[in-house]
């Protein structure tokens, strides 16, 4: 059986004493779950605090992004070294708007979880077409590549990545995908991992679905065979909406 995962992804939201609140927060709602693996990622600036405040508890801190060297001349990236140090235990990995806006590629996608990998991180890579290529028939295209070569050679340890299938045209649009629609993405997500490993390896990678998660929708996406846990953007940012999500997966 997948543990679900439900992982909030704060974006470039919340600074100082509103990101410690909501972690609070929270963690005051989420205390008595445990059948769901429960992440919140903030900005990178309130990692340390997020991690002081998540220490003790069932609440796992997660990042945004990482760079895939080490150290070095690399100015204003961060090193998976870096957030082991500062308490990170997940990190997010290609999501679309690192895609759209920041030249991110399925090739440095794959250096990012490397990295990620090789550091005792626990990547979630973001996989999802957009409405253009969705109109176009070339959604399952587009989600094999992204899957193939995003996670590219590094054999076992495939086990290890959590995956999240986020369409781009779902992502803070309110345009959920349907059930039904999440559920055929995500059920061919799996067959390609299995192509790419085996069965029982497939079988046991964790699948988050992405894009407008809601309290009221979460019970129904989550209640999906090959859905095992959301990516929530939006509704992550407050500690109600946040818990109900977590709580439609117990
Ligand atoms: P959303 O964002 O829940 O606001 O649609 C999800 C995401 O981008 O990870």
């Amino acid at each position: 059986m997948r543990k679900k995962i439900i992982a909030g992804n704060w974006k470039m939201n919340l600074t100082g004493a509103a990101a410690t609140d909501l972690i609070e927060a929270i963690k005051r709602e989420v205390a008595d779950v445990d059948k769901v693996e429960v992440v919140v990622c903030p900005p990178f600036t309130e990692l340390k605090a997020a991690a002081a405040a998540c220490a003790g508890s069932n609440v796992m801190l997660g990042a945004q992004n990482v760079h895939w060297e080490s150290a070095g001349a690399f100015t204003g990236e961060i090193s998976a070294a870096m957030l082991q140090a500062a308490g990170v235990k997940y990190v997010i990995i290609g999501h679309s708007e690192r895609r759209q806006y920041f030249g991110e590629t399925d090739e440095t996608v794959n250096k990012r979880l490397k990295a990620a990998l090789a550091a005792g991180l626990i990547p979630i890579v973001c996989v999802g077409e957009t409405l253009e290529e969705r109109d176009a028939g070339r959604m399952e295209d587009v989600v094999v590549r992204q899957t193939k070569t995003g996670l590219a050679d590094i054999g076992a340890e495939l086990s290890k990545v959590v995956i999240a299938y986020e369409p781009v045209w779902a992502i803070g649009t309110g345009r959920t995908a349907t059930p039904a629609q999440a559920q055929e993405v995500h059920a061919l997500i799996r067959r390609t991992l299995a192509e790419m490993s085996d069965g029982d390896v497939a079988n046991g990678i964790q699948i988050q679905y992405g894009g407008s998660m809601k309290p009221d929708n979460a019970k129904e996406l989550l209640s999906q065979p090959d859905i095992d846990g959301g990516l929530i953007g939006g509704a992550a940012l407050k500690a109600e909406s946040f818990a109900a999500i977590v709580k439609a997966g117990v």
